[in-house]
């Protein structure tokens, strides 16, 4: 890493670990004591600092709010078996903040900022790591713009802040999720792979629907045809088809999760077939129904890998194999978590 960066760390007078349930921690709802913020302004970023987790004044006029320039990431740090702390693949989100940034004709942010950024702040709330299995501190680098202007044009300020909060999982039980056919996500050209706040914004609605019709998540599918899987939104889609994996390709409507590229990495080492490629809709409904779709599974930071157990479409269950039973999604599942955690060699040097 490079030179050790100026940085002003004021520490809070009173730490809130002591009143926190760590018995109860639904996901970011909990913040640790500390925050990391930089600014940009005057071509370049600064004003470097570690501060009490709280409330940022700011004008109603910032240009984040009225034309939505933000972007954000989501990784995790964890407690491991021999007492150390890791961060797994933070340089993968990083990669990707920068590339939503570029998309959202936002400044990119120079890494030892990021990292040395994430490390002041798991160093300062080091306790706020849980030591409980299946939990971890979810670190959430966000960037915004803060120009207090109302013309339509790119920020000329922003502020990066890093917050974490100690979490358990995102979901707690197999998934019914929805296959939408009316609403859309993304689309070519658009912003689908960065990870910017529209995105999100606008899959609230229809989520909200699907909720109402008593599903927990969405399955995007291709604006223009309505054929082919895309992603979850909140996680990647992963299906084992014919005992192969098989997932929609990134493309310019896809997020490029790190997640995901972590089991295609975990599987073909395992000797599992991995196919990235278009899939439709056709096909996995074909697979239910036939037999060869034995697995389905959302991976994500938040999600980790969590099993789909039925699937909607116009109008239709469809029930896939019991989670208890699948064997492929588990073991992935186990590995990634035994790498996480220091309990198997982190062959990949995924741990920082
Ligand atoms: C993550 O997995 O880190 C995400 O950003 C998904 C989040 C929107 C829940």
């Amino acid at each position: 890493m490079n030179d050790t960066l100026d940085m002003t760390i004021t520490k809070a007078e009173q730490s809130r670990l002591t009143v926190t349930d760590f018995s109860q921690l639904p996901f970011g709802k909990v913040f640790s004591d500390h925050m990391f913020i930089a600014e940009f302004d005057n071509g370049t970023w600064g004003n470097l600092q570690v501060v009490p987790y709280g409330p940022i004044p700011m004008s109603p006029a910032i240009s984040a709010l009225h034309y939505g320039q933000a972007i954000f990431e989501g990784m995790k740090a964890y407690r491991q078996a021999n007492g150390k702390i890791s961060v797994f693949r933070p340089e993968k989100n990083f990669e990707r903040f920068n590339k939503s940034a570029v998309r959202m004709s936002m400044p990119e942010i120079p890494k030892e900022i990021f990292m040395q950024g994430i490390a002041a702040l798991i160093d300062i709330d080091e306790k706020w790591i849980p030591a409980q299995d299946g939990y971890s501190l979810y670190i959430r680098p966000v960037m915004f713009a803060t120009d207090p202007y109302l013309g339509v044009k790119p920020s000329d300020k922003y502020i990066f802040a890093l917050l974490t909060t100690p979490t358990g999982a995102y979901y707690s039980k197999a998934l019914k999720v929805k296959i939408e056919t009316e609403y859309t996500r993304a689309d070519d050209g658009g912003v689908g792979y960065a990870k910017t706040a529209g995105n999100y914004a606008r899959s609230l609605y229809p989520f909200a629907e699907a909720q109402k019709e008593g599903f927990d998540q969405l399955i995007w599918t291709d604006a223009a045809t309505h054929e082919f899987i895309e992603e979850a939104g909140t996680a990647n889609l992963i299906f084992v088809i014919n005992g192969k994996l098989v997932t929609p390709s990134v493309r310019s409507t896809v997020l490029d999760g790190v997640t995901r590229d972590t089991i295609i990495q975990l599987a073909k080492k395992a000797g599992i077939e991995v196919e990235e490629r278009r899939v439709s809709v056709k096909e996995v409904i074909a697979g239910i129904e036939n037999g060869s779709l034995t697995d389905a599974f959302a991976a994500g930071t938040a999600a980790t890998v969590t099993p789909i157990g039925e699937i909607g479409y116009q109008g239709k269950t469809y029930k896939l194999s019991d989670p208890a039973t699948r064997t492929i999604s588990a073991g992935i599942a186990k590995t990634l978590n035994d790498i996480r955690y220091g309990l198997a060699p982190d062959e990949f040097g995924w741990n920082w």
